[in-house]
């Protein structure tokens, strides 16, 4: 293991800002701007019931994640075209290249758009001309990750799996998000089978709000292999250890986290916690636009907020790329520019 180097305190933000990292929580749809949900609304002659975007932006206050899941529906109606899917992922991916974002799998809800007449296809080519072009114009990999909708039912997942066949090889793997008390992941343990015969990744938001029992039978049923947030296995001794046994990643968002009151207060977010207890916890951003602020914000509010340090900023970014579902040869490539990151601060100390 590398042997970080000690870098002075005051640094911290802008290693943090500066360090390559890999993004493996992002909504594409919580990605959508208030600006951009005004401009496509235009574009596409749609009539909101928000008068102006600072409306809109003031609506953003959210008691739990489902006060937050309906404004974020509602906004994600205004996306009809692949032109509109493109533009979508395409200034996300422009914010994560200037955050030092050098990968990320990039995870998006197309029942929220086939239930209003918009065809698989559209949203699938959309995301995917985005994330070719991104890699060509600014060098950034990304990849796509299908998410079920837990709300729904075993038999509507498993339409949007049929749906999706055709295109499946611009899909890296699958998910389940949405509202998660009383959405167990069994509920979706057949649909989750087919997947991984079809040679999907597999994996699951479970413990943001839910109990630590979903974080079982994510694992142990459905077969993930990341758990999404995952803040509540601290309530569990033994799923601790076995999170850690098994390098099961968590992807924690720690905005998202603040701002739907699963830590009201960030200085008493889990994250140091985690990775204490050897836990392969790593920093994404959910829902941005929704949450104030993209990766590098969340890196750097977590941090100022808990005191966290410089070795933890390392391993967060490291295992990041290690998480990642990319090849082993790119996470070498990564992790070694990771490195220089540390070593070039260490020496202009
Ligand atoms: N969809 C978008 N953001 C989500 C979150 N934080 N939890 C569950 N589903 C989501
Ligand atoms: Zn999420």
């Amino acid at each position: 293991m590398f042997k970080v180097p000690p870098i002075s305190a005051q640094r911290l933000p802008d290693l943090l800002r500066a360090m390559p990292k890999a993004e493996l929580h992002i909504h594409i749809e919580g990605s959508l701007e208030p600006e951009l949900i005004f401009a496509l609304g235009q574009r596409n002659n749609l009539k909101l019931p928000y008068a102006t975007v600072q409306e809109l932006r003031s609506a953003y206050a959210f008691s739990n994640l489902q006060s937050f899941l309906d404004i974020y529906y509602a906004g994600a109606s205004v996306l009809l075209h692949e032109q509109d899917f493109y533009d979508m992922a395409r200034a996300y991916l422009g914010r994560a290249a200037l955050d030092n974002v050098l990968h990320t799998e990039i995870f998006f809800d197309p029942q929220t758009h086939t239930a209003r007449g918009v065809a698989m296809e559209t949203v699938i080519n959309g995301l995917h001309r985005a994330c070719e072009d991104a890699r060509q114009e600014l060098g950034i990999s990304a990849t796509l990750i299908l998410c079920f909708l837990r709300h729904l039912s075993e038999e509507s997942a498993f339409e949007t799996l049929e749906q999706a066949l055709p295109l499946i090889d611009k899909v890296v793997g699958v998910g389940l998000d949405s509202s998660e008390v009383g959405h167990p992941p069994e509920k979706f343990a057949r649909v989750f089978a087919r997947c991984k015969e079809l040679g999907l990744h597999l994996v699951a938001h479970a413990g943001e709000e839910g109990p630590p029992a979903y974080i079982w039978s994510a694992l142990d049923v459905l077969k993930v292999e990341r758990i999404d947030h995952g803040v509540q296995a601290v309530h569990d001794a033994a799923l601790m250890r076995r999170l850690a046994q098994d390098r099961i990643a968590l992807t924690v968002c720690p905005l998202s986290n603040q701002k739907l009151r699963v830590f009201p207060d960030l200085a008493d977010h889990n994250l140091g916690k985690l990775l204490d207890a050897g836990l392969a916890a790593t920093v994404n951003s959910d829902d941005p636009a929704y949450f104030g602020g993209y990766i590098n914000e969340n890196f750097t509010q977590v941090f100022a907020a808990t005191g966290m340090s410089v070795r933890q900023a390392y391993q967060l970014a490291f295992n990041s790329f290690e998480a990642s579902f990319a090849s082993h040869p790119e996470k070498r490539v990564w992790e070694h520019k990771l490195k220089e990151t540390f070593e070039r601060f260490f020496e202009q100390d």
